[in-house]
């Protein structure tokens, strides 16, 4: 008889006996993310049936169209934390101000963070989404908490809404993916301790902008587009309009995301457009922890503070070399 698949709460307990003195809470905060993406995962489906695709009619804090699945998701993951007094704060991008919980404040030990529905723009075209998230410790209970280093996350982690629905955690201690098998309902360990190639043959990033980068991130592209002496070898471009989607496609292949600073916002280094804390940490995290690198050309992306909640950053995500390699060019200038 083949050994029984492995469900991703009887993983997270598992794992929870290798950190001796652990309450669990931690643990248990994992296996809520799997029931919320399950939830997410059955509105995504259901979307085009129930009335749910299209445009909210508001925006979020960056003037950003909200899609109704953003706030419906956010609701969902809102609904999710509310559980057992474990969790203070919840903050993301679709709302101004963090949400705390009521009640919890003397007790929650735990901040959770997240981009309910990353790749918005797929929502109406069935391309695929995410739900990324961040968990770090509570402090003082004040957004102050949430203001600091992107190392001082507990666990981050992303759920994949694509052909399957994929779970991707770490806690610090390896990066796990478990796939959601439907007829049974519960997420099954597909790869333990996954390892991303330390070079990759894919570039993902929106060229339309490229009129916007600094000269560095231009011939950067350029030299992926340029057939290497000697081998001929060349990068194919790779974007899905879900950074989720890509760093998940580049931890699997090896390659490199960018979202570079074009000036859409006012934020450090030119700002680009992706939120340190929603999307930069979490998926630095989980990309550091599978061997990867994750910067914003000067700096590395877990070693930035933010200054303020919804603060954006630039980003280059992937493999270690063709991360090196961009740093390598801004350094150049
Ligand atoms: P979100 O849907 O959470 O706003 O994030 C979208 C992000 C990222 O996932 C994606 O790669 C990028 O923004 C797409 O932006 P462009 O349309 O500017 O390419
Ligand atoms: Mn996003
Ligand atoms: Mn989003």
């Amino acid at each position: 008889m083949s050994p029984a698949p492995l469900t991703l709460d009887r993983f997270i307990l598992e794992e929870q006996k290798s950190f001796p003195g652990s309450t669990g809470e931690l643990s248990l905060l994992l296996m809520r993310l799997g029931v919320a993406g399950k939830r997410i995962a059955n509105a995504l489906a259901r979307a085009g049936l129930t009335g749910a695709l299209g445009v909210a009619g508001s925006e979020n804090v960056q003037g950003e169209e909200q899609k109704k699945l953003d706030v419906l998701a956010n609701e969902i993951l809102l609904e999710t934390f509310d559980y057992g007094g474990l969790v203070t704060l919840a903050a993301s991008e679709e709302m101004e101000e963090p949400f705390v919980y009521r009640g919890s404040l003397d007790q929650g030990r735990y901040a959770v963070l997240f981009d309910p529905m990353d790749g918005s723009s797929n929502i109406d075209c069935n391309g695929t989404l995410g739900t990324i998230f961040s968990i770090r410790h509570r402090r003082d209970g004040t957004v102050r908490d949430l203001l600091r280093s992107g190392r001082e996350q507990v666990a981050a982690g992303y759920v994949l809404f694509g052909p399957a629905v994929i779970l991707v955690y770490t806690s610090g201690e390896g990066v796990h993916l478990f796939t959601l098998d439907p007829a049974i309902g519960e997420f099954l360990l597909t790869r333990r301790d996954l390892r991303m190639p330390e070079r990759g043959k894919g570039y993902a990033v929106n060229e339309g902008r490229s009129h916007r980068w600094p000269p560095a991130v231009r011939a950067f592209v350029e030299r992926l587009k340029t057939p290497e002496p000697g081998s001929g070898r060349v990068y194919s471009t790779r974007y899905s309009a879900s950074m989720v989607a890509d760093v998940h496609r580049f931890l699997l292949e090896g390659g490199i995301y960018l979202y570079p600073g074009d000036g859409k916002s006012a934020d450090r280094d030119g700002g680009g457009k992706l939120r340190v804390l929603y999307e930069c940490h979490p998926l630095a995290f989980v990309v550091e922890h599978a061997g990867g690198r994750a910067s914003t050309g000067t700096a590395k992306v877990l070693d930035v503070s933010p200054e303020t909640l919804h603060e954006r950053m630039p980003l280059a995500i992937g493999s270690r070399a063709e991360v090196d390699l961009f740093d390598q060019f801004v350094a150049r200038g």
